[in-house]
C-alpha cells in the first residue's frame, strides 16, 4: 500500500511556502499539508510566552487531524522560540527553521553579516548562540521588520508593493555602525525569501536562507520511505476565518495547494 502520509508545513502565514518550494524540488510527489496560523499572524510582534503556548498546541491539533510523517516548522520565529517544546510534545520528527548564520559566515568575505528577521527572532538567545558558534569572527548586525513580513504577504496576494519600502527596511542594517561593511544578509524569516528579488533590486548583495538545507534534511529523514507516484492536490489549512484567504488562491495553486481547509 502506498504511504500517503503528508509532510506538514507550519508558519504564521505564507512565508513557509519558500521552504515548501525547496522541498518540492527534491520530493515532487510528497503529499503536502501547509498550515498557516492566520488567526495568530503575525508572530514577529508577539511575546515569547504567546508563541511558546500557541505553536505546540496548534501543531498537536494539526498532527491529530492530518497524521503527517514529519512536521516542518517553516518559521524562524516559532522555531527559535518553540522548537524544543514542539519536539517534546510530538512523537514524530520535527524539522525547524533557524537563521542561516552558518552558511552566511562561510560566504562572507568582509566578515560583516546582516541578520534580517522578525523582532521576536532577532532578540532570541538561539540567535546569540548561532552567531557565537558560527560567526565568532564576524560583525553580526540584526534588524527586525514586521513591515517586510506584511510586504511578502501582500505580494503573494497579488498586490503591488512600493520598491522604496525595501530600501528603507534594509537601511535598518546599513545605518548601524559597521553596516556599510555587510556583504551577506541572512533572510531570517521565511517570508523574506518570497521578496528576495525586491530586496536584491534595492541592495544587490548576497542573501542567504535555510530553505535548501531544510529540504535536504527532510529528504534525509524520509529516505527509503515510499511516496505516491504522482503529486496529488495539496491542502492549505488556515486557523482564521478571514475572507482574504481567497486572494491567496492563485499563489497557493502555484505550490500545488488547491484544497483550502480551516482548523
Ligand atoms: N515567517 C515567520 C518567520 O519566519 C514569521 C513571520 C511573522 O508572522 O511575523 O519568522
Amino acid at each position: 500500500m502506498t504511504d500517503t502520509r503528508p509532510l506538514l508545513f507550519f508558519d504564521s502565514g505564507v512565508g513557509g511556502l519558500s521552504v515548501l518550494a525547496a522541498t518540492q524540488k527534491l520530493l515532487p510527489n510528497a503529499p503536502i499539508v501547509y498550515a498557516a496560523d492566520s488567526a495568530g499572524y503575525p508572530y514577529g510582534t508577539k511575546s515569547e510566552a504567546e508563541i511558546a503556548a500557541r505553536v505546540p498546541a496548534l501543531l498537536g491539533r494539526l498532527v491529530e487531524r492530518y497524521r503527517p510523517r514529519l512536521v516542518v516548522i517553516a518559521c524562524n520565529t516559532a522555531s527559535t522560540i518553540a522548537l524544543a517544546h514542539v519536539r517534546s510534545a510530538l512523537d514524530l520528527p520535527v524539522v525547524g527553521t533557524v537563521p542561516a548564520i552558518k552558511p552566511a559566515a562561510l560566504l562572507s568575505k568582509s566578515r560583516a553579516i546582516g541578520v534580517l528577521g522578525t523582532d521576536a527572532t532577532i532578540r532570541q538567545p538561539y540567535v546569540d548562540r548561532l552567531a557565537a558558534e558560527f560567526a565568532g569572527d564576524c560583525l553580526v548586525l540584526r534588524h527586525g521588520s514586521a513591515e517586510l513580513v506584511d510586504l511578502a504577504e501582500a505580494k503573494l496576494r497579488g498586490e503591488a508593493t512600493d520598491p522604496a519600502a525595501y530600501a528603507r527596511i534594509l537601511e535598518g542594517l546599513t545605518d548601524q555602525p559597521g553596516g556599510e561593511r555587510i556583504d551577506t544578509v541572512v533572510l531570517a524569516c521565511t517570508h523574506f525569501r518570497l521578496v528576495e528579488p525586491e530586496l536584491s533590486a534595492a541592495w544587490p548583495i548576497a542573501y542567504v536562507d535555510g530553505a535548501e538545507g531544510i529540504a535536504r534534511r527532510i529528504a534525509f529523514l524520509t529516505d527509503k520511505q515510499e511516496w505516491p507516484t504522482a503529486p496529488g492536490p495539496g491542502v492549505a489549512v488556515f486557523t482564521g476565518t478571514d475572507s482574504g484567504i481567497d486572494t491567496l488562491r492563485p499563489a497557493l495553486a502555484r505550490f500545488g495547494l488547491t484544497e483550502i481547509a480551516r482548523l
